[in-house]
């Protein structure tokens, strides 16, 4: 059996080292395709995998055509908005992510992206703190609930909406529930975005609903670029000029906001928010393991195509 990881934005080194360790344990053989370039590089090196390892590489109808041994996907991390799930089923293979596995390494990028907004970018012009500050999370999952548990120790006051958790399991965690994401928007100081890419979300986060945020607020993206209308945010950002929008994921229009809004606005340069050697260990070891689990024992608890 060959497992192979193919990752266009490649894993710690020392992820790499215990993902090996998994596949060769259980008697499998281990390829890497790292910092590729081209598609085609994907598709010739699928060819003969077995299982397939990513992060948020595109594995679409094209990969699952050329991956004709191809028994299992996991996407190393939370979001598989990059599987194409249909092609996987009607392709016979079982696709997996691994949530929860860098929620943390998220959670603490978030923080540090919150105080360098809060800064001025580091500009030496006075600031604010954050400490007594709403912040307000839109979703609560594994991200938006490390982010709860790091915000309270900056003293914030923290809030929730999350269209699928009820408001007990928001309050159980010391958060409060909000009834809409409107609320949520029209309270908070800081509202940081959580939300999946899926067909309900895309462009729902837009200028109408930015323009409803505090006086001085920040929105704050470590989720996905899709969920953004953009057209409507610049809009909203030219009326606003007290708002700020901070995203570890670059908008398409990122040299349009970047000209517009240099006091503004900040996207690093590549998605950082998994980017730690932890989440990178967590997420590749928990994704080896559910390749063995799967080819071996049949065990398909984190399946998203069932
Ligand atoms: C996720 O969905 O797990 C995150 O967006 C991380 O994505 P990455 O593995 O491409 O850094």
């Amino acid at each position: 059996m060959k497992v192979l990881i193919a990752t266009e934005k490649p894993f710690a080194p020392v992820a790499v080292s215990g993902i090996r360790e998994v596949v060769e344990k259980a008697g499998y053989e281990l390829a890497l395709l790292e910092k590729y370039t081209e598609k085609q590089q994907l598709l010739d090196a699928v060819a003969d995998a077995d299982a397939l390892i990513i992060r948020s590489d595109k594995v679409d109808e094209a990969v699952f055509a050329a991956a004709k041994q191809l028994k299992i996907v996991v996407r190393a991390g939370a979001g598989y908005d990059n599987i194409d799930l249909a092609a996987a089923t009607a392709h016979n293979v079982v696709a997996m992510n691994t949530p929860g596995q860098n929620a943390n390494a998220v959670a603490e990028l978030v923080m540090g992206l919150l105080v360098y907004a809060v800064r001025n970018f580091y500009n030496g012009k006075s600031g604010t703190e954050l400490k007594g500050k709403t912040l307000g999370l839109l979703a609560f999952g594994n991200v938006g609930r490390n982010v709860a548990r790091i915000a309270k120790g900056f003293g914030m006051n923290i809030q929730a909406y999350d269209a699928f958790c009820s408001a007990e399991a928001i309050e159980a965690a010391g958060v409060k529930s909000v009834p809409s994401r409107e609320e949520l928007f029209a309270t908070s100081d800081v509202v940081s975005l959580h939300i999946p890419a899926t067909p309900e979300t895309v462009k729902s986060i837009n200028g109408p609903l930015v323009k409803t945020m505090k006086k001085g607020a920040i929105l704050l993206n470590t989720a996905r670029k899709e969920v953004i209308d953009e057209e409507t945010l610049l809009a909203a950002l030219a009326e606003r000029e007290d708002l700020k929008y901070i995203t570890d994921i670059k908008p398409d229009a990122d040299a349009q906001f970047a000209a517009q809004f240099p006091d503004r606005y900040f996207a690093t340069p590549k998605k950082m928010g998994a980017q730690t050697a932890e989440a990178n260990i967590n997420a590749g070891i928990a994704a080896a393991n559910q390749i063995v689990g799967y080819l071996k024992e049949g065990i398909t608890k984190f399946q998203v195509n069932k």
